[in-house]
């Protein structure tokens, strides 16, 4: 067994959900687990590595904000400067997992590892999935071979890149998925079947936001039929730095929202063509009159244009589009 520890943050979520009916899996209250219900829940399996424990947050992760994200990022920062850390573990609600983890890929640096984890059902239910989840991650955190992978998630006998991660199901065991490229190894076996790609890995480091830094507002709004161009302007009044167009197919602007587009970029509002498409990129060419989000869908284009106001790094939305760092 390896020497050391892993350091295990509790967030809530459904992992830590509890319930009055074992056979309902959708009547519970999130979060309502502490770190030691979790660990006692895994019995006292021999092969894992002394666990530390650290409650940061109690709460269904429909109620995360960015200012969680800043304050899990700097806990799992100052677990892993710990010499005898191994790596970190993370729980959290699947609800939006995919926007913490694609976070904390961007600002925490490829070394020891961090592993995001959650459950589908809680923690009362019949066949929870959470205590085999919480085992798999403890046991991923621990590898040798897991140092250096950049930020993953492990569910449902999968290890998944955080950058490659979506929520694809309401309720389904496999909820939170890589439809686009895939698992990077196999959780049971904690084996690793390919390096993912980490050109973006940590390249906004935790420092380059200060203490008591907050991140600019940025929102997506989700164009559909005849959905009025107003709430561009509505959003620039609301103080919004950034807006995210989660547009119909390829990034496609209506041409009722073209002089809106327009004046909202002229008083200084970043206007980014995203797709309200599940797959596929948005052209980040410069034909059209906004910048494209390119390989990253709504979510994950807003905390980058996010990190890109807060800490003026120039050019980091369009690299991040552009598939890099
Ligand atoms: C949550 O996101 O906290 C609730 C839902 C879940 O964890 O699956």
């Amino acid at each position: 067994m390896p020497t050391g520890h892993i350091t295990l943050l509790t967030t809530g979520g459904t992992i830590a959900g509890r319930g009055a009916h074992a056979g309902n899996a959708s009547d519970y209250v999130a979060g309502s687990m502490s770190a030691t219900d979790l660990l006692t829940a895994l019995g006292h399996p021999d092969d894992l590595p002394r666990i530390e424990t650290q409650e940061l947050l109690s709460i269904d992760s429909k109620d995360m904000t960015p200012e969680h994200w800043l304050m899990i990022a700097r806990a799992v920062e100052a677990a892993r400067a710990s010499a005898s850390c191994q790596g970190v573990v993370i729980t959290h609600g699947t609800d939006t997992l995919e926007e913490t983890a694609w976070f904390l890929h961007l600002v925490c640096s490829p070394g020891k590892p961090v592993v995001l984890t959650a459950a589908m059902r809680p923690a009362t239910a019949l066949s929870a999935d959470g205590p085999m989840n919480l085992y798999q991650a403890l046991c991923v955190a621990a590898l040798p071979e897991a140092r250096g992978h950049g930020v993953l998630v492990v569910m449902n006998d999968q290890i998944l890149a955080a950058s490659d991660i979506v929520k694809t199901h309401t309720h389904a065991l496999d909820a939170i998925a890589a439809p686009r490229m895939g698992t990077i190894g196999d959780a049971s076996e904690r084996t690793f079947c390919r390096p993912p790609a980490l050109g973006s890995a940590g390249c906004v480091p935790l420092a380059t936001l200060q203490d008591g830094a907050t991140l600019p507002e940025v929102d997506i709004l989700h164009v559909a039929a005849g959905s009025r161009p107003a709430l561009l302007a509505e959003a620039h009044e609301r103080g919004c730095a950034g807006v995210i167009l989660a547009l119909p197919g390829n990034g496609s602007l209506p041409d009722t929202w073209r002089d809106a587009a327009l004046a909202a970029v002229d008083n200084g509002v970043r206007v980014i063509r995203s797709s309200r498409v599940a797959n596929g990129s948005v052209s980040t060419r410069a034909a059209a009159i906004l910048p494209g989000s390119g390989v990253l869908n709504p979510l994950q284009a807003r905390i980058a244009l996010m990190l890109e106001l807060a800490t003026g790094t120039s050019g980091l939305f369009e690299r991040l589009a552009a598939g890099h760092g």
